[in-house]
C-alpha cells in the first residue's frame, strides 16, 4: 500500500535530476507516473528520449507503472498533449508535478533577448501552461459533480525567493512560479484543487559546480544533496495526506523541509497626510527599524 495508490500523476523533466527521483517515488507511491521529459542540455538545447526512457524502465522494473512523453512543456500545445496522454492512457488525472527547467546564467548586463525569453518560456510559461490544461480539466470534473481530489506541486527556488546575481532571467522566473502558486491555490480550491511549490536545493548537473565539490560525505554518511531528499516531501503534497495544505512554499534541502511566509510588512510609516520627500529622508530609520540588512550599507529589501 502506498500514500499515492489509485492516482495518475505527471512530472515534468523527469528523464534526470530531481524530477526522476519524484517520478521514481510516485511510482513507488502507488501513482501511475506519465514521464515527461524531451531530453534537452542544461540551457535547454537539444532532445534525447533515452533519460526519460530509462525513468519510465527502471520504475517499471520495480513494479511500477510508467509511460514516457517527450512533448516540450514550455508549449501550449505540448502542454496540452502531455495532459491528454495522462488521460487517455489512464482515465483521469490527479497530480501535476511541474519541474521542468534550463538555466543560462549571465550578469543582467549579458543576458540576450533569446537567454531571457527561453528561461522565461520554459519555467513561467511551462509551469503555468501545464496548470491551465489541468485546471480546466478538474474544474470540468468538479463542475460534472465528481469529488475531484488533485494536486499540483510547482519548483520554485531560494535564487526566485531571495534574488541571485547572474540569474536575472532564471530567478525572475521563479519568482513568477512563486506568485504563480498562490494565484492557483486561490483560484482552484473551490474545485478540489491544492498548488504548492518547493525551492529544493540538490546536486545535479544544474548544480554541480555548486555543490559538487563539497557533497561528498564520507563513507556510510547522510549525503544532504543527494536530488533523491527532495522526492518525500512532493509525495506528501501530492498525496490526500496533505489535503489541508495549499498555497504554500517549503524549501527542501537534505533532511530539512522550511516552510516560507510570503512577503509580510516589516516596517512602516503612517499619518494621516501626503509625505513630502524630505520627510521620508528624516524617517527612514524608522521604516526600517525592524528590517535586516540584505546588501552592505544599505536597509534591507
Ligand atoms: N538542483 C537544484 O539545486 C535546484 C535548485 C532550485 C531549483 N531547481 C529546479 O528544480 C528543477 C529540476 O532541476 P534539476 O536540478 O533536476 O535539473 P536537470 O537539468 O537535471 O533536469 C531538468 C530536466 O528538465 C528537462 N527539460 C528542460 N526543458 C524541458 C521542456 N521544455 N520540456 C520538458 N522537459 C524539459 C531536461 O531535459 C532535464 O531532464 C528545475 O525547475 C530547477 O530550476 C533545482
Amino acid at each position: 500500500m502506498g500514500i499515492l495508490d489509485g492516482k495518475v500523476a505527471i512530472v515534468t523533466g523527469a528523464g534526470r535530476g530531481i524530477g526522476r527521483g519524484e517520478a521514481m517515488l510516485l511510482a513507488a507511491e502507488g501513482a501511475k507516473v506519465v514521464v515527461n521529459d524531451l531530453g534537452a542540455d542544461v540551457t535547454g538545447a537539444g532532445g534525447d528520449k533515452s533519460p526519460a526512457q530509462k525513468s519510465v524502465d527502471d520504475i517499471i522494473a520495480n513494479g511500477g507503472e510508467a509511460i514516457i512523453n517527450a512533448d516540450d512543456i514550455s508549449s501550449w500545445q505540448g502542454a496540452k498533449n502531455v495532459i491528454d496522454e495522462a488521460i487517455s492512457t489512464w482515465g483521469k488525472l490527479d497530480i501535476v508535478v511541474n519541474n521542468a527547467g534550463i538555466l543560462r546564467d549571465k550578469m543582467s548586463f549579458n543576458i540576450d533577448e533569446s537567454d531571457w525569453d527561453d528561461v522565461i518560456r520554459v519555467h513561467l510559461k511551462g509551469h503555468f501552461a501545464m496548470a491551465r490544461h489541468a485546471a480546466a480539466y478538474w474544474r470540468e470534473r468538479s463542475k460534472a459533480g465528481e469529488e475531484v481530489k488533485a494536486a499540483i506541486v510547482n519548483t520554485s527556488s531560494e535564487s526566485g525567493i531571495y534574488g541571485n546575481p547572474g540569474q536575472a532571467n532564471y530567478s525572475a522566473a521563479k519568482a513568477g512560479i512563486a506568485s504563480l502558486t498562490w494565484v492557483m491555490a486561490r483560484e482552484l480550491q473551490r474545485y478540489g484543487v491544492r498548488v504548492n511549490a518547493i525551492a529544493p536545493r540538490a546536486r545535479t548537473r544544474m548544480t554541480e559546480n555548486l555543490f559538487g565539490s563539497f557533497s561528498d560525505p564520507g563513507e556510510g554518511k547522510f549525503d544532504a544533496y543527494d536530488p533523491l531528499n527532495v522526492a518525500p516531501m512532493v509525495a506528501f503534497l501530492a498525496s490526500d495526506l496533505a489535503s489541508d495544505i495549499s498555497g504554500q512554499i517549503f524549501v527542501v534541502y537534505g533532511g530539512e523541509i522550511t516552510v516560507m511566509q510570503g512577503f509580510t510588512p516589516a516596517g512602516e510609516l503612517k499619518k494621516d497626510a501626503r509625505w513630502t520627500p524630505s520627510e521620508l529622508a528624516e524617517h527612514k530609520a524608522e521604516l526600517f527599524a525592524n528590517h535586516p540588512s540584505v546588501l552592505p550599507g544599505m536597509p534591507g529589501f
